[in-house]
């Protein structure tokens, strides 16, 4: 397994393309499912979160090829068992459910597993999909959708104990550009990833409007053709480099973002004493790092609220604050496996009840530490820039799953970065 090797201190300057969005880019993989045209997807990021949706659609039949961020996909014959060996390994496959039961009336597949920021349950999926007709059998740790007489509109609730489902909602959304009459998705996500899809499907001939928003209404077609899309830029990867300019910085320019992705983001970082510079056109920004710094309170919340996704990078900007900082996560109260590392290297953080407390210290020091999930090691990696001393990464296939070629990227920004294989 891959380690990281940081060695802190080191000034980040100069400027890098922020990449596609994975979390915009793996439910519109699955939703060429939904024709048997060609469907050509640029800015697809090289992660193994999107290698692993690529090797499932081929297991499913598709015919794939990818060129750099280019992916041209053809699902020409395709099957409706999903691969277990390759599902268990990436949550985010349960977005080949809607899509199969649509393009097939029949599906399988495997129940996701747990992971390490909270049990992962997926009910509302499985509400939203029998609202349409489906019929749901759970055994042997798969499910097994059924829809032998095609799938029908319906008006569907899809909000959650932990609000709306970012997944639910692209799995409703896109049974129902198949299914017969109007389907309206009350309470549903209204992440860019979402309004991504919505385009995406759009362009293939569905009749989606009101995505963005929490209310969404489908008017099923009889079919869907191929399409050519670019995907949105990866909001939260920028959020991390954002971060990263903040704690060790000066001028970084990042390229290819979107302002209006990162409202949330951006006043997080401003409200914490930095200052974030965007361009008239808002699609590349520079971030000054500030000399009067001070602790916020962050309340996680779905878009347009600050995002889960970037609460573990913002505690590694926070642990060497001035002041305290009060960080609740009410997305993923159990998302703070980065505390007890981040804590290793000297951090003052205290963790209850979906909520951290931190307390900024002058600075960390570098310790062996271990990744646990995809945005905690980001968390890892960010404090390590500005460590005494050099910190040693270990399980990077964790950041490997989200990030695209990050330690190249650091290593343009003037970090002093090695990755060792392992
Ligand atoms: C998406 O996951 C993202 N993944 C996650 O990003 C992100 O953290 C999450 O949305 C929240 O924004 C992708 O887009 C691939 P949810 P998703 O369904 O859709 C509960 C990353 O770091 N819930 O919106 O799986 C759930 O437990 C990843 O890139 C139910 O109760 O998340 C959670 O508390 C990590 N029942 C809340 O809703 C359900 O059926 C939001 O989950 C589904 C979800």
């Amino acid at each position: 397994m891959d380690k990281l090797i940081v060695h802190g201190g080191a000034t980040l300057h100069g400027s890098i393309n922020i990449s596609g969005s994975k979390n915009a880019s793996l439910p519109i993989l699955a939703a060429t499912l939904l024709t048997g045209d060609p469907c050509i997807i640029r800015r697809v990021p090289d992660v193994s979160d999107t290698n692993y949706m690529i090797q499932i659609l081929s297991a499913l039949g598709a015919e794939v090829e990818r060129s750099s961020g280019t992916v041209r996909i053809t699902c020409g014959e395709i099957s409706d068992v999903a691969p277990y060996d390759l599902v268990r390994r990436m949550r985010a496959s349960i977005c080949v459910m809607g899509p199969l039961l649509a393009r097939k009336g029949r599906a399988v597949v495997s129940l996701p597993g747990g992971c390490v920021i909270g049990d992962r349950p997926v009910d509302l999926h499985l509400r939203g999909l029998e609202a349409l007709g489906a019929k749901v059998e759970v055994e042997g740790g798969n499910i097994l959708l059924t829809a032998k007489d095609g799938l029908r509109g319906a008006e569907i609730d899809l909000r959650g104990t932990h609000g709306p489902t970012v997944l639910g909602t692209d799995n409703v959304m896109m049974a129902a550009t198949l299914a017969d009459g109007i389907t309206i998705i009350e309470s549903a996500a209204a992440e860019p990833e979402v309004l991504d899809l919505a385009n995406f499907l759009n362009s293939m001939g569905a009749k989606i409007s009101g995505a963005g928003t929490r209310r969404i209404v489908i008017e099923g077609v009889k079919e869907l053709h191929g399409v050519e899309h670019t995907v949105i830029p990866d909001r939260i990867e920028a959020g991390t480099f954002m971060a990263a300019a903040a704690i060790a910085g000066e001028g970084v320019r990042l390229n290819r973002v979107s302002r209006e992705h990162l409202k949330a983001i951006t006043s997080a970082i401003e409200e914490s004493g930095h200052r974030v510079e965007f361009n008239e056109a808002g699609d590349s920004c520079v971030i000054h790092r500030g000399e009067q710094t001070r602790g916020v309170d962050l309340v996680t919340a779905p878009y347009p609220g600050y995002p889960t996704d970037m609460q573990a990078q913002m505690t590694a900007l926070l642990a060497t604050t001035p002041g305290i900082s009060v960080i609740k996560d009410t997305i993923f109260p159990q998302r703070f496996m980065h505390c007890a590392e981040l804590k290793r290297m000297g951090a003052d953080i205290k963790v209850d009840a979906g909520t951290a407390v931190v307390r900024g210290v002058a600075s960390l020091s570098a310790a062996p530490v271990m990744a646990s999930d995809l945005r905690a090691s980001a968390a890892l990696l960010l404090a390590a820039l500005k460590a005494k001393g050099s910190t040693e990464i270990s399980r990077l296939y964790h950041i490997d799953r989200g990030y695209e070629h990050i330690d190249e990227k650091l290593l343009m920004l003037g970090a002093n970065v090695e990755r060792v294989k392992g």
